[in-house]
């Protein structure tokens, strides 16, 4: 391969002692557009397989199409800026032309990082071995990907006196890059292994002018907090019901009052591939269960797991609240004494109604008054949710994060554990007006 000569930015320069250090494992590097993310990642790539004859490199990004489509460009122009030629230097191999050999028997694996609910555990990997790893756009993946893929950093790192390394790039979002990375940094606890840095197109001064001006140019105002100005902390919506604070409240919240036991079960999800059925003692979210296929695909086993469930867990009929759209009533139907949710239905009204019409709520339906309700509750801070996966507390940070107010009445994405905990509050409103 030619001699390379990489004019970097400051930021990469920085990123680039991490890359070479001997402590740290983990970066990321993220915040706006047009950074110096990408390059920065496929020329620590393509400088290591040059170093480093017969070492195996991973490039990963949420699907295999955006990684060709995109990073993968990206890496073909670092290439040709550093005369190193396909063909001569390299070549591109593999059933979905993702594998790059060099001609020093370096190898660069493209893959798809993306949760398939038909594989949980990222068998699809595989058990090869890597001797470093580059993401892309990381916060579009769960984090239990990117772990999976630390466990496979092993190849050749004795022999080549490495440590493993996993570069991250991202733009700003609240999930696991921001409570893993951002925030710990921002407030001075993140773990020496780890490095955290800030990524601005105004950093950049090999940037062509017109991207800043197509960045200044987005009406979107989060969008552009996020990618002009690389803003963490940009989703201050006041139409969503939930902040990200209060979400990220529930995983350290302990609920008062915990003596009485509930089941809520979402069993209508329509065309999903998930059936939650979340236990709770009092507002505490104790476990979450997903259903397997050969269960949820039949109702009579449905009910029949829920309970032997609730004997277990000594949880009363009238203390089961289960959704009853769809294909909800059929297993409703078949326990006892448990209760129904109806999305569509009205809200609850106190008995106080009775005596005083200005007491009478005024909800468009049960779902949004649960809706609303958790919201105080969680405001409060008297709803709290126990160990989890990282995969369900990634789906309950992002999807109760979606939910604003305005749109609460449309059946459109619904936050897994939101729809189950509001489910919860209707079995307490339901045993309160008993
Ligand atoms: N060290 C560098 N030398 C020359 N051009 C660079 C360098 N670093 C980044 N660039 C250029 O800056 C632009 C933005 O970089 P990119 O890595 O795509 O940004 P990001 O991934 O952060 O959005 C690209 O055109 C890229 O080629
Ligand atoms: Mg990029």
């Amino acid at each position: 391969m030619p001699k390379i000569n990489w004019e970097q930015t400051e930021k990469q320069s920085e990123v680039w002692g991490y890359l070479n250090d001997k402590t740290t494992t983990d970066i990321l590097f993220g915040g706006g557009a047009g950074g110096a993310k990408s390059f920065t990642g496929c020329a620590w790539i393509i400088i290591m397989c040059g170093k480093y004859p017969k070492s195996r490199w991973l490039i990963g990004r949420k699907k295999l199409t955006a990684l060709k489509e995109s990073t993968f460009i990206t890496f073909l122009d670092v290439c040709k800026k550093w005369g190193i030629k396909n063909g001569r230097d390299f070549k591109i191999t593999g059933q979905q032309q993702n594998i790059i050999t060099f001609s020093n028997g370096s190898t660069v694996y493209l893959k798809d990082l993306f949760l398939y609910p038909s594989d949980p555990e990222f068998d699809n990997l595989g058990s090869t071995e890597y001797t470093g790893a580059f993401i892309d756009e990381a916060n579009q993946l769960v984090y239990k990907a990117v772990e999976t893929v630390k466990t496979r950093l092993r190849y050749k790192l004795d022999e080549f006196n490495l440590v493993p390394k996993l570069l991250a790039t991202c733009n700003p979002a609240k999930n696991w890059v921001y409570m893993e990375f951002y925030k710990p940094n921002k407030e001075g606890k993140l773990e020496s292994c780890r490095k955290f840095v800030q990524s601005l197109v105004t950093d950049n001064p090999f940037i062509d002018s017109n991207y800043i001006n197509q960045l200044k140019s987005i009406k979107n105002k989060a969008q552009k907090e996020r990618l002009l100005f690389g803003n963490w902390e940009y989703d201050d919506d006041p139409s969503a019901m939930f902040s990200f604070d209060i979400i990220s409240d529930l995983f350290t919240t302990k609920a008062k009052n915990q003596e009485e036991k509930f089941i809520s079960g979402d069993i209508s999800r329509k065309g999903s591939d998930n059936m939650p059925i979340g236990y709770w003692e009092g507002l505490q979210l104790k476990e979450i269960h997903v259903l397997p296929y050969e269960i949820r695909s039949d109702t009579k086993k449905s009910a029949q797991w829920i309970m032997d469930f609730a004997d277990k867990k000594g949880v009363r009929r009238s203390h089961i609240v289960l959704d009853e759209d769809g294909v909800g009533g059929g297993v409703v139907d078949q326990i006892d004494g448990c209760i129904g949710f109806i999305n569509n239905s009205s809200p609850i009204q106190s008995f106080e109604v009775k005596y005083d019409e200005s007491k009478r709520v005024n909800y468009s339906n049960l779902k949004s008054q649960c809706y609303f309700m958790l919201a105080q509750f969680a405001e409060q801070g008297n709803v709290g949710v126990s160990e989890t996966t990282d995969a369900i507390r990634n789906a309950i940070v992002e999807e109760l994060g979606v939910v604003k107010q305005r749109d609460i009445d449309k059946d459109g994405k619904l936050a897994v554990i939101g729809k189950d905990k509001m489910k919860e509050i209707l079995a307490e409103a339901l045993t309160m007006r008993i």
